[in-house]
């Protein structure tokens, strides 16, 4: 079993991002995460899809995600679009945003994303600490919905479980290690008060999901791990980072040899569903390697 203070723990041996999370647009986060070849979301994106494709194949509506520490709307961009990582670097270092105003960059991005197909039915719920980021992600019409919410440390708002209600696919990349068991406990009453929604996890190896798994069974759900693949989230940010990490893998029993050990932060991929959605088609058959 986890506890909180193991993350915060584990957090010291990460690079700290925090000031590139709650800016007025993405392009220092981008400028920066570029450079450490930030890749999961797009990595994450294929999944996502087939995921979202399995639902709206049984619901015939509007899948509803909510994306966890979803920033400025990354996972959003991806999903609703046909983007990739690649051209998101490419948008948001674009020479012409380079000495634009952060107003001038919500003007821009609004056409930008207006002007483009969205191919997949879904509504985008994000939620993030970042009010910022979430004001930029809602302004833009990359989120339909945006909850600027800790839920490590405070509860949802009454509003906000309302707006929760019609969730069928919860994912995160980049983000479980700064959010617990705390807050998918605080979650969970909110995201289940209709059907239970499919939550979607890539977690980096060097945080234990076993505590937010257990907090999941209390809900009736089972979590399954795509066995066998490992994903790229990026590279280490310095020699220091990297060897913090070797040394918490080392602690968790992680042969790191040829993977991390060559520079490489990689993450793994938790699909967590209500017991009988997973009886129905085990996680093999959903997302055949
Ligand atoms: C590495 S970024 C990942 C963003 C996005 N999902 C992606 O992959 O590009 C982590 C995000 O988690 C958010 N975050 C960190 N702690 C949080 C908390 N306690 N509650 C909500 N969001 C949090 C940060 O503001 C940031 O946007």
């Amino acid at each position: 079993m986890t506890d909180d203070s193991t993350f915060e723990d584990i957090n010291v041996a990460k690079a700290d991002m925090d000031h590139i999370y709650d800016q007025s647009d993405p392009r220092t986060y981008f400028r920066e995460l570029n450079k450490l070849d930030y890749a999961i979301p797009g990595i994450a994106k294929p999944i996502f899809q087939k995921l979202i494709g399995h639902l709206h194949k049984r619901q015939h509506d509007t899948v509803h995600v909510l994306d966890l520490g979803c920033s400025y709307g990354v996972n959003a961009a991806l999903l609703k679009h046909d983007l990739s990582m690649e051209e998101l670097y490419e948008h948001w270092g674009q020479k012409k945003l380079a000495d634009a105003t952060p107003q001038e960059v919500v003007a821009c991005d609004r056409r930008f994303f207006a002007d483009l197909d969205e191919p997949e039915d879904i509504e985008v719920i994000g939620l993030d600490q970042s009010e910022n980021a979430i004001a930029f992600a809602k302004a833009v019409g990359l989120l339909d919905e945006g909850l600027v919410v800790n839920l490590e440390t405070e509860p949802l708002s009454a509003l906000a479980k309302e707006k929760l209600a019609p969730v069928d696919l919860v994912t995160s990349t980049g983000c479980v290690g700064y959010l617990t068991e705390k807050s998918f406990d605080r979650l969970l009453p909110a995201v289940t008060q209709g059907r239970a929604p499919w939550m979607a996890n890539f977690v980096l190896r060097l945080f234990p999901f076993d505590a937010i798994e257990e907090t999941l069974n209390d809900w009736g759900y089972v979590t399954e791990k795509l066995e066998g693949q490992i994903f790229f989230q990026r590279r280490f940010a310095s020699a220091d980072e990297q060897e913090q990490v070797l040394e918490q893998l080392s602690d968790l029993g992680i042969d790191p040899t040829g993977r991390e050990a060559e520079g490489h932060l990689l993450a793994e991929f938790y699909l967590s569903r209500p017991v009988k959605d997973a009886a129905e088609i085990p996680i093999k058959r959903l997302l055949p390697a």
